[in-house]
């Protein structure tokens, strides 16, 4: 065995660690305080009329991490369920774009970098300036709308009524939001959304953007502050990127028209794109409740283009998964990071290509739950964001994954050491890789609101395909 393979081996070994091992029955106990525990969380961070994903890190509204939060309200509170994802949509953008960041004016300027002002979004739509981003993040929430619907019945004739209702007005918002990115975001012509900033990923600091990152120039100019609070927060260069880039999109007025030659950073993200082509799938489901089959036809197509589109784009035969494009110099991006191993949510993906992830999956690069970059890099940081730790939520997107490929016990398996994991340690944003414990802030709702559907749903999408 050869030294490099060794050490390959000893991380694949901490797999072993209790927090992170294999097959031990999750105990009615256990669900039962973990529920108890996820459900406070969640109630602690409900602002009113939407929830923070986190009071002390991150105290304003978030795109994804709303559609993520309402498919656990879906069990225990469904009006703060659409609520939740009616406050969001109230700042979508003329243009369909859904921000990143929905701003609380009651929160001072100071409580989070960039604040409103960095971001100078002009008043739009009856909306105030400075109300929002003008970045976007990963569509998930026609996901999590269907999610909340079909969870309704639970709760009552009331609450499936409600459901209607808001589907009914969510639907051509959620339509809009695809619009946009289908259509304004294809900056490289090829049938996929571009991020424009890796903030829009959702995955911000992933090596996946190390290359297409490193021609973007330092921004001397606006302070290179990280998040406050942040436990470990990005290299002082990184963040200035990250400034300029939104200075840079600002400039032009945030207009998406000539990105592939004129902004720094133009990415195809494959994770990005399958939660785009999820979206799909979930919007043909609702469309066929509010009685449009032509319209769900229409989403199910559009599903398998985008699909198709990642398969031709963004996978690599030499390693056998998927990798983010840089549009400017058409490189796929030479790291194994966990977005690559999204696609394994779309049922029309190619057998090989599936075959491919799973390979990639079961390999000493990542094991389940798997981390957020390959083990056996050399930049891997168990502790820095994206750069290594174990999030619950990509881990939750992978298991439908899993599902959606008929692959039930390698999910019955994951969801055992998610709930395992959150229940040790808490419900922090991320976890050690190795040694599991919790990281970033501690009352994450996102993380809460997942272990409530890891620990009351085992059922896979309608679209599954047989094992
Ligand atoms: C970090 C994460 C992003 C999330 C945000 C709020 O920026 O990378 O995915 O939306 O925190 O939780």
């Amino acid at each position: 065995m050869s030294g490099s393979h060794r050490a390959a081996q000893r991380k694949v070994n901490c797999l072993m660690h209790p927090d992170l091992s294999p097959s031990l029955p999750v105990i009615p106990e256990v669900c039962a305080e973990l529920w108890t525990s996820a459900v406070r969380v969640l109630d602690a961070n409900w602002a009113g009329d939407h929830t923070v994903p986190s009071r002390t890190l991150h105290p304003h509204q978030r795109s994804w991490d709303t559609a993520f939060t309402a498919i656990g309200l879906a069990y225990v509170n469904q009006p703060r369920a659409w609520r939740d994802l009616g406050s969001l949509f109230a700042a979508q953008w003329p243009d369909g774009r859904v921000p990143h960041i929905a701003f609380d004016p009651d929160t001072p300027e100071d409580a989070h970098f960039p604040g409103p002002r960095f971001w100078n979004v002009p008043a739009y739509a009856g909306r105030p300036a400075l109300s929002s981003t003008g970045l976007v993040q990963p569509p998930l929430h026609a996901l999590a709308a269907w999610e909340v619907y079909r969870h309704a019945a639970a709760h009552g004739a009331d609450a499936v009524q409600q459901a209607r209702t808001e589907l009914d007005r969510l639907y051509p918002r959620l339509v809009a939001q695809q619009e946009y990115l289908g259509d304004r975001r294809d900056a490289g012509g090829g049938g996929l959304a571009s991020i424009v900033h890796p903030w829009e990923s959702g995955l911000d600091d992933s090596p996946a953007w190390d290359e297409a990152l490193a021609a973007v120039p330092a921004n001397p100019g606006p302070p290179a502050r990280a998040v406050s609070g942040a436990t470990h927060p990005p290299a002082d260069t990184d963040h200035a990127r990250y400034a300029g880039l939104v200075l840079d999109y600002q400039d032009g007025g945030y207009s998406d028209t000539g990105l592939a030659e004129r902004h720094a950073f133009v990415v195809e993200c494959p994770g990005f794109n399958a939660v785009t082509a999820t979206a799909e799938l979930a919007l043909a489901q609702i469309a066929g409740v509010l009685g449009h089959p032509s319209e769900a036809r229409r989403h199910r197509e559009r599903a398998r283009d985008v699909t198709a589109a990642i398969g031709r784009r963004l996978w690599n035969p030499e390693t056998r998964t998927f990798h983010a494009r840089d549009v400017r110099t058409g490189r796929l991006s030479p790291a194994h990071c966990v977005s690559g191993l999204l696609p394994l949510m779309l049922p029309d993906l190619e057998p090989d290509r599936v075959d491919g992830i799973l390979a990639e999956l079961r390999s000493e690069r990542f094991g389940l739950p798997a981390p957020s970059h390959d083990r056996t890099a050399r930049e891997v940081d168990g502790r820095r964001y994206w750069r290594g730790p174990v999030w619950i939520d990509v881990n939750w997107l992978l298991r439908r994954g899993l599902l959606v490929h008929g692959r039930r016990d390698d999910a019955e398996e994951l969801r055992r050491r998610l709930v395992r994991l959150a229940h040790r340690n808490g419900h922090f944003e991320y976890f050690h890789p190795e040694e599991g414990g919790g990281l970033g802030t501690s009352a994450f709702s996102r993380t809460a609101a997942l272990c409530l559907d890891l620990l009351a749903d085992r059922s896979a999408p309608a679209y599954a395909r047989a094992a």
